[in-house]
Formats: C-alpha cells, sequence, structure tokens
C-alpha cells in the first residue's frame, strides 16, 4: 500500500487540522487553528496530513491522519513549553543538539489500524533528519493505551514516568527516539508526498 501525504504551510495546514480534529471524539479539549499557528510560528515545524480514498468512492479522497512536531528549545517562552523543557531537563539534552517535540496527532477510528499513523511518523524521521535534529520527544499518558502501544511499535522509549497524585491512569510518560540514519534504514512504509498550497 503506497501512503499519500499532504505537507502544509502554517496557515492552511492549522485550519486542516482544527477540522480534523472535530473527527476525534476522545479528545474533549481539541485545537483551535489560532493556538496551533500560535505555537508553531517563529519555529521549525512540519504539519502533515494522510488522505485516503473513500472505501465505497475510490475517486473521493479524505483526510484521515495528521501528525504536527515542531522544534522545541533549551529555553522557551512560551509557559507550557517552557515547562516541558524543565520536566525534560533530566533525561534530554538540549545543549548543542535540535530536539523535536511531536505534539499532536492521531488517526481517524475507521482508518486505523492500517499504517496509516506509522506512515506519518517515517516521513516526520527523514524531514527530522535532514532537518538536523537529533532527538524526537513525546508526551503521552498511562490512558492513551491505543497511542503507547504505537510508540512501542514505533521504537519510542520511555524515558520518564511522573505519577499523577489521584490516578495513575492519568500519570505521564515521557519517550524519546535518538535521530540516526539507521532509523531511516528501518522504514518500511511506501509514501507519496505532496506540498499542499
Ligand atoms: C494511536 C493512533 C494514532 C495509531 O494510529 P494508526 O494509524 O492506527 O497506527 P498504525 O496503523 O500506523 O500503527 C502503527 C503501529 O502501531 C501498532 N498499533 C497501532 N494501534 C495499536 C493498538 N491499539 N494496539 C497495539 N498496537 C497498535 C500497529 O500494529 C503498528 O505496528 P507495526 O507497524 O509494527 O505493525 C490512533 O489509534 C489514534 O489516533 N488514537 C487516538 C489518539 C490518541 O490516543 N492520542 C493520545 C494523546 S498522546
Amino acid at each position: 500500500m503506497e501512503y499519500l501525504i499532504k505537507q502544509y504551510p502554517l496557515e492552511t495546514g492549522a485550519l486542516e487540522i482544527q477540522y480534523i480534529e472535530e473527527f476525534f471524539g476522545e479528545f474533549p479539549r481539541k485545537k483551535t487553528a489560532a493556538e496551533i499557528t500560535n505555537r508553531l510560528q517563529d519555529r521549525e515545524f512540519l504539519i502533515l496530513m494522510a488522505e485516503a480514498r473513500l472505501g465505497d468512492d475510490a475517486g473521493t479522497v479524505v483526510p484521515v491522519a495528521f501528525k504536527v512536531v515542531h522544534e522545541l528549545r533549551a529555553v522557551e517562552a512560551e509557559p507550557k513549553l517552557r515547562d516541558l523543557v524543565g520536566r525534560l531537563r533530566d533525561c534530554v539534552r538540549f545543549d548543542g543538539r535540535k530536539v523535536l517535540y511531536s505534539w499532536i496527532g492521531g488517526t481517524r477510528r475507521d482508518w486505523r489500524g492500517q499504517g496509516q499513523f506509522r506512515a506519518l511518523t517515517e516521513e516526520s524521521e527523514v524531514w527530522a533528519l535532514a532537518s538536523g535534529f537529533h532527538e524526537v520527544v513525546v508526551k503521552t499518558k498511562n490512558r492513551y493505551y491505543d497511542m503507547r502501544s504505537t510508540l512501542d511499535h514505533l521504537e519510542f522509549d520511555v524515558v520518564k514516568y511522573e505519577a499523577h497524585p489521584k490516578s495513575n491512569r492519568e500519570s505521564k510518560v515521557y519517550l524519546s527516539k535518538q535521530l540516526t540514519s539507521d532509523v531511516v534504514r528501518t522504514h518500511s512504509s511506501t509514501r507519496t508526498v505532496v506540498l499542499a498550497g
């Protein structure tokens, strides 16, 4: 299977993600286009969207999965990112290295288990390596079992666990992957990537 991936510029990408997040019932707090634009402007980022043909209408292509990754600097001004860097300091080395943060992403329910998220992740890793990033980090929660299983299959290593005071299901798990050329050599998806206007 060949995956169709679109790479978006900031403004249109932010709007597309706001739109696709409407299809993710499990997340109460969806990101707005403004939130996405504010976070990504003035930093390196990649907005990817996977598209697939509708089963009953092969001529119609719909967005089915997305992934947004961005640069995470040693010194961040935005409170959420400053907090994140503070939490990662004891397990991720920032000095003299480019660190990428895998911020948001997912696959629409009906298209899960078909390799869409692997394809997006592999494409982001190719981009990250070419852009000089050394490591990609991601944050999830104990209760996001689908995501934890997926990150396991994609060979992310747990670097930190933060217990939640009341419910362990809410505890945070931080994972990371060192970006080397070996990573790209193990990729398995075949992808066509186009730049969206
Ligand atoms: C997690 C999620 C993105 C996976 O997307 P997907 O397109 O179904 O993933 P893929 O089909 O590309 O699977 C990638 C790998 O993970 C594995 N995997 C995916 N979902 C899995 C699950 N529920 N259990 C076990 N393994 C799973 C696949 O087998 C595959 O491994 P392989 O390539 O080695 O065979 C999707 O389930 C999702 O959007 N979930 C809700 C989002 C979420 O939980 N976010 C949490 C916030 S951090």
